[in-house]
């Protein structure tokens, strides 16, 4: 038996992993012509949200690339934005999400979910996810719809879609919209169809963690024109086609992206499809290796999901099968075998997180009236209502990074035999675990 690394030993890699973000003089190219230009500011209001035959005409940079995004996507429509946060908050009000509405959310997904329907006034609710995939869970949303639900935002978790059949119908029975979060879904599908072209809108980030990155950045897809109009408006200050500059129509910021990230994105969109194959394939090497160790169980991966773009890899961790050795030290103990990336993800659903259980939105001037005429929410009861998230968090889930499925497929061999010498050491790392 040899020695934990985390314990002295050697390591069972010392090979880097790939680097990211990955870019080369293509982005060196697009940025350059961008700064030579002089056009670094988003000028073409109104250009560009539609597909059109010919890209060549459009000026701006960032009009190019939410149109190529919008179009790889199967969508009609593409509002370039500043970041994924705020595509969520603009999704909700272009469809008409108001103040006291309820959404409904996964209570295990990334802090903007939630925020997005408080920041429109609007009251998230939490509901549970599936254990085999960590997405949210479509019978616990069945449960959680009231007259007063509008909306669902189902997060494609981790790269894997959810299970849209499910939520398309229920959003028909209960005349819902439905927001698809594809922050981590870029190239993903379901049964065929292109994950933020599925529901009414999609929402994409590009933050230096996704699959494709500008540092920040974001986009609204959709195939419905209306949406598409409204939330082009929002982006811009409340603008409308066909008005003078400085007449503004609705309550809105400046969500703009710059032309920087437009041209960046379009040269990490053309990268998309080779990584996307990349991925998966590691995914799936990983799938077959991690599934034959006791107490290690890879999320599953649905006949459903036609392309899972790996965001993350996830797979649930059993202590017990590992004499009990918490989580924490679990992982820094394979990241002492050098598998850097890897983390526990959240520690808490998020309902648990101060915010909420505070309530501390916007410093008491929240439409505390909507929410006093709806039901009284305590967000403490959750913790009840979605023991799986409450699982994943504080001893089940292990998350590892796309950039790591980017490495050669050996790498994939050397994180399975991490786990393994783990395994075999478990019972001398928990005695340890003090330790480290
Ligand atoms: C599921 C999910 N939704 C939304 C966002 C927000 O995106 P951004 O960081 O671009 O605001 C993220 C980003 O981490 C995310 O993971």
């Amino acid at each position: 038996m040899t020695k934990p690394a985390v314990l002295g030993g050697d390591p069972i890699r010392t090979a880097p992993w790939p680097q990211w973000p990955v870019h080369d003089e293509q982005e060196e190219q697009a940025l350059l012509r961008v700064l030579r230009s002089g056009n670094w500011w988003r000028h073409s209001y109104g250009q560009g949200v539609e597909l059109a035959e010919d890209e060549t005409d459009l000026k701006s940079e960032a009009a190019r690339f939410q149109r190529a995004f919008a179009r790889h996507h199967d969508c009609r429509y593409g509002i370039a934005a500043a970041n994924g946060t705020v595509t969520l908050e603009i999704a909700l009000r272009a469809a008409g999400v108001r103040p006291g509405d309820e959404v409904i959310v996964p209570a295990y997904t990334f802090v903007a979910t939630a925020t997005a329907p408080l920041m429109v006034g609007a009251i998230p609710i939490f509901v549970d996810i599936d254990p085999d995939t960590y997405n949210i869970d479509p019978r616990r949303v069945a449960e959680a719809i009231t007259p007063r639900t509008r909306a669902i935002i189902p997060v494609h978790f981790g790269g894997q879609p959810c299970d849209m059949d499910a939520l398309l119908a229920l959003a028909e029975q209960y005349s819902l919209v439905v927001i698809e979060d594809a922050a981590h879904a870029h190239g993903a599908s379901y049964r065929g169809r292109m994950c933020g072209s599925i529901g009414h809108l999609g929402s994409f980030s590009f933050q230096v963690s996704k699959n494709m990155t500008a540092g920040e950045g974001g986009i609204i897809t959709t195939n419905n024109s209306a949406y598409a109009e409204s939330c082009e408006s929002l982006v811009w200050g409340g603008r409308k086609k066909g008005h003078a500059w400085y007449r503004h129509f609705v309550l809105a910021g400046n969500a703009r992206m710059t032309e920087f990230q437009g041209a960046i994105l379009s040269e990490q969109l053309t990268r998309l499809p080779e990584q996307s194959a990349r991925r998966s394939k590691n995914g799936q090497r990983l799938d077959g290796l991690l599934a034959q160790i006791a107490g290690i169980h890879p999320t599953v991966l649905l006949e459903t999901t036609t392309c899972h773009s790996y965001h993350r890899y996830m797979f649930r961790y059993d202590p017990q099968t590992f004499a009990g050795l918490p989580k924490a030290k679990f992982i820094r103990a394979l990241q002492a075998e050098g598998i850097d990336g890897v983390s526990t993800g959240y520690f808490t659903p998020l309902y648990a997180n101060p915010m909420f259980v505070e309530k501390n939105f916007m410093g008491g001037s929240w439409p505390v009236d909507a929410w006093e005429h709806g039901r009284a929410l305590n967000y403490a009861d959750f913790i009840e209502r979605c023991p799986v998230s409450e699982r994943a968090c504080a001893s089940e889930a292990v998350w590892i990074p796309q950039s790591m499925l980017l490495a050669e497929p050996e790498a994939m061999d050397d994180i399975a035999r991490a786990v393994r010498k783990i395994q075999e050491n478990a019972a001398l790392l928990a005695g340890a675990a003090s330790e480290f």
